[in-house]
C-alpha cells in the first residue's frame, strides 16, 4: 500500500466504524445482523491497516501521532474485549459505552486532522492492481475472522460466545422487576401514578387509569439496551392496536408518538405501533417505578431506548416526529425529568 493509500484507508475505516457503530443503536431485529457484521469487519480491517501503518512510522513517531494511534488501539481493544470477555465495566460504565464514546472521539479527531492535512488520493493510491489485491485480501481476512469468531469463542469457553447478535449479555431474564434499570441520559422522575391520554388525530380522546390499562394482553420480548445488556421478560398490559381502535384513528393518520412524563418520546409508523404493548406488569409483578410504572412501552426488535418509560400520552399524527431524537437528551433537563416536581 502507498503511504497515502494507507492513510485514506485508515480514515475511511474509522468512518465506517463510527457509522456502523451508530447504526447498531437502531438495529435490534434479527434481520439487522449485517450491521454488526459490517462493524466487526470494518474493525478487523482497521486493525490490519494499523499494523501496516505502524511498521512504516514507528521509528519516527511524533508524540501527537503516537497519541492518535494509541486511541485507535484502545477503541479496537475495548470492542474486542467486550465481544470476547463478557460484560465488563470501568468507572460505572460498561466497556461497550466507553468503546462507543472513544470511537466517536476518534472519528472527530480523524475528521479534524483530515480537513487540515489530507492530500487528495492519486490514481495510483486507488486504481493500482497491488492496492486492489491488498484491499481485497484485508477484506476477505476480516470476513473470515468474523465468521470464525463465535466458533472459536465457543471452543475456548469465552463468555463472548453467549452474547446476543447485538453484542449484549443476558441480565435477569424472566425475573420480574429484578433486571437492570437504566436511563438513556438521566431521566429520574418522582414516583407518581397518572392517567394515560390517547389523543391527536383521533375521533375520541381517551384518558385511562392503570386499572384500565392492565387488560392482560401478553408479550414475551427482549429488552436490548445499547449499554450492553439484554433481558427477556413476560410483559403484560394492553396492545396499542385496540387502544387506537377505541380512540378511532382519523383518515390520514400515519404516525404514533409515545410520550413519557419527562418529555422523552419516540415515534412509530402506525402499523408498527399497533403491535406494540403498553406494559403495566412484568413477570406477573406490577412494573416498578424504575422500570417505568405505571406503564412502559414494549417494542420488540427495537433497542431499549425506544421502550419509553413512564408513558403519559399516546399521540396520533399525520407526520413523523423530527424532534424525537432531541427529546431523548432534553428530557433529562426538564423539571419532570430531573425529578424537581
Ligand atoms: C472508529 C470507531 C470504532 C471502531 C474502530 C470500532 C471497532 C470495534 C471492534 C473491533 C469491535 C469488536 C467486534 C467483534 O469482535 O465482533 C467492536 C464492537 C462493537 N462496537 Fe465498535 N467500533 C467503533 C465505534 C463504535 C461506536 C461509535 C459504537 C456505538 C455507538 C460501537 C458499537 C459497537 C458494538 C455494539 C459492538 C459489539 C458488537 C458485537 O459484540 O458483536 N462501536 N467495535
Amino acid at each position: 500500500m502507498t503511504p497515502r493509500g494507507t492513510d485514506w484507508s485508515l480514515a475511511l475505516l474509522v468512518a465506517a466504524g463510527v457509522a456502523t457503530g451508530l447504526a447498531t443503536w437502531f438495529a435490534g431485529a434479527p434481520g439487522s445482523t449485517w450491521v454488526f457484521a459490517g462493524h466487526a469487519i470494518a474493525g478487523a480491517s482497521l486493525a490490519v491497516v494499523l499494523v501496516v501503518k505502524l511498521r512504516r512510522v514507528l521509528p519516527k513517531l511524533a508524540p501527537a501521532s503516537a497519541g492518535a494511534l494509541g486511541l485507535v488501539v484502545v477503541v479496537l481493544a475495548t470492542g474486542l474485549v467486550w465481544s470476547s470477555a463478557g460484560s465488563l465495566g470501568v468507572g460505572g460504565f460498561s466497556l461497550l459505552v466507553w468503546h462507543g464514546a472513544l470511537g466517536a472521539v476518534l472519528a472527530a479527531l480523524v475528521l479534524v486532522h483530515a480537513l487540515a492535512r489530507a492530500k487528495p488520493p492519486r490514481r495510483r493510491d486507488l486504481a493500482d492492481r497491488r492496492q486492489f489485491l491488498a484491499a481485497a485480501a484485508v477484506g476477505a481476512g476480516a470476513l473470515a475472522a468474523w465468521q470464525l469468531q463465535r466458533p472459536l469463542q465457543r471452543a475456548l469457553g469465552l463468555p463472548g460466545a453467549e452474547r446476543r447478535f447485538t453484542g449484549s449479555y443476558d441480565a435477569g431474564s424472566f425475573s420480574g422487576n429484578d433486571f437492570p434499570s437504566t436511563s438513556w441520559v438521566s431521566d429520574q422522575p418522582r414516583p407518581r401514578t397518572h392517567r394515560v391520554a390517547v389523543d391527536g388525530h383521533v375521533r375520541r380522546s381517551l384518558a385511562l387509569g392503570p386499572g384500565e390499562l392492565a387488560r392482560g394482553d401478553e408479550l414475551t420480548a427482549t429488552l436490548d439496551c445499547t449499554g450492553g445488556f439484554s433481558s427477556t421478560q413476560r410483559w403484560a398490559g394492553v396492545r396499542l392496536g385496540p387502544l387506537l381502535d377505541e380512540a378511532g384513528v382519523r383518515a390520514g393518520a400515519a404516525h404514533v408518538r409515545v410520550i413519557s412524563r419527562t418529555g422523552y418520546r419516540w415515534s412509530f409508523g402506525i402499523e408498527d405501533a399497533r403491535g406494540l404493548l403498553l406494559a403495566t406488569h412484568v413477570g406477573g409483578e406490577p412494573l416498578s417505578h424504575g422500570h417505568g410504572a405505571p406503564c412502559r412501552l414494549v417494542a420488540p426488535g427495537r433497542r431499549g431506548f425506544q421502550w419509553i418509560k413512564w408513558v403519559e400520552r399516546i399521540e396520533v399524527h399525520e407526520d413523523p416526529d423530527p424532534g424525537a431524537l432531541a427529546s431523548t437528551v432534553l428530557s433529562s433537563f426538564s423539571a419532570e425529568g430531573r425529578g424537581a416536581v
